[in-house]
């Protein structure tokens, strides 16, 4: 007879999420609803949160048949870095909210799925932590602060630790209103800070804040003033490479190219800042074609099926970035959690190939994707 301890595990046993998805409803459950809704919430109405998601949906894929897939080649090159697939790990905030281990644990699942890790400003990891812990390349994501001295520092360190690229993030110098976070008066969790920017006074968030905490921090140290000018004193600054995260438009792509970004990527932050921007997917053709060839253009933003990460490379994306997946890995199951959804998006995207007759990413073009967006 089994006893009703075994009975209750094998009854109510929680089955391994088998998609990305289901890692966000296991996330759910383990997180703190304040942190959970950081991480999951979207600007005002979460229309464009939701139509980054909608407008992948809405594209189909004219596979081909009969082209012996039975040996398939995944990885790809970004600016000269192998990678075992066409996904990187997206700057996302605070990761020592959904694990201990913090950016840690996101660099080595990176290095260990054969991807790029790109580290956020805002991260709870001092960089010289996370590039010691990395198994595998790192990029850092680049916010500009009002004070240029603390900016300079980050990136002299992230130059000093071995990050290969710096991505500056332009789509969020003003705060998006993240209703979620108004309504929990969002802060850190106690003995997490903005730890990379402590020696400067400014790892911590404004005190006696009603509203988001972060939304504060955000407006008291991030500088709104940036042109294109400053892109280019940002490359005087650096011998990386620097990529200009958060475009929409074409003509933006082209004005960043024109003043030396390395890359461009198609974001709208995820839907968190400008509500009713439109859906990356929807924009990245245009930015491509403005782009022409002159530099890589990634996209990010919905991405959450290997179905969707073809489409994005049909439609000109030399890779996709993930955000929120990584996170719902990480605090589903720590490092481990995170590599399972890289692993987990990695063979979908295989197995999408497969079944699109494409050997190798090369393979994979605009007439796949069955939809005006197409080329
Ligand atoms: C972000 N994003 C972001 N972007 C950035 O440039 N620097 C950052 O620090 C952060 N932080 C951050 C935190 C959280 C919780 C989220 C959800 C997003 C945006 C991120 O890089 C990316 O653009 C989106 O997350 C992509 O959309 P998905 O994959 O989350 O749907
Ligand atoms: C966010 C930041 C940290 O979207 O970029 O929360």
């Amino acid at each position: 007879m089994r006893d009703a301890a075994n009975l209750k595990r094998e009854h109510f046993h929680v089955k391994a999420p088998v998609n990305l998805f289901e890692f966000e409803d296991v996330a759910r459950g383990k997180l703190r609803a304040e942190a959970y809704e950081y991480y999951a919430g979207g600007a005002n109405d979460g229309i464009t949160l939701r139509e980054n998601r909608n407008a992948y949906e809405r594209l189909r894929l004219r596979y081909r048949v009969l082209r012996d897939v039975s040996l398939r080649d995944c990885s790809t090159t970004v600016l000269g870095q192998r990678i075992a697939f066409p996904v990187m790990v997206a700057p996302t905030a605070f990761h020592k909210m959904a694990c201990g281990a913090g950016e840690c644990a996101t660099a080595r699942a990176a290095g260990r799925a054969g991807t790029i890790m790109v580290m956020s400003t805002l991260s709870n990891t001092l960089i010289e932590d996370v590039a010691a812990a990395a198994t595998g390349p790192l990029w850092f994501q680049l916010y500009i602060y009002k004070d240029r001295g603390a900016t300079l520092d980050l990136i002299r360190r992230a130059e000093a630790a071995g990050f290969q690229a710096l991505v500056l993030t332009v789509d969020a110098q003003v705060w998006g209103r993240r209703e979620a976070d108004v309504r929990n008066g969002f802060k850190l969790p106690d003995g997490l800070t903005v730890v990379n920017l402590a020696e400067h006074a400014k790892a911590a968030f404004p005190d006696g804040v009603s509203g988001s905490g972060l939304a504060a921090y955000v407006a008291k140290m991030l500088d709104p003033s940036l042109t294109w000018d400053d892109l280019e004193w940002l490359r005087a600054q650096t011998k990386l490479p620097v990529l200009v995260k958060g475009i929409v438009r074409g003509d933006d792509a082209a004005l960043a190219i024109k003043h030396g970004a390395a890359g461009v990527v198609v974001s709208n932050h995820g839907g968190r800042q400008l509500d009713t921007a439109p859906a990356t997917i929807e924009v990245l053709p245009g930015v491509v074609d403005a782009v022409a060839g002159k530099a890589p253009v990634f996209v990010d933003g919905g991405v959450r099926r290997g179905t969707d990460v073809i489409k994005a490379v049909a439609l000109g994306a030399t890779a996709v970035m993930v955000g929120r997946p990584i996170l719902w890995g990480l605090a589903a199951d720590g490092e481990e959690g995170a590599l399972a959804v890289l692993e987990m998006l990695a063979a979908e995207f295989d197995l999408a190939m497969a079944l699109c007759g494409a050997r190798s990413v090369s393979e994979i073009r605009g007439d796949l994707v069955d939809s005006a967006l197409a080329r």
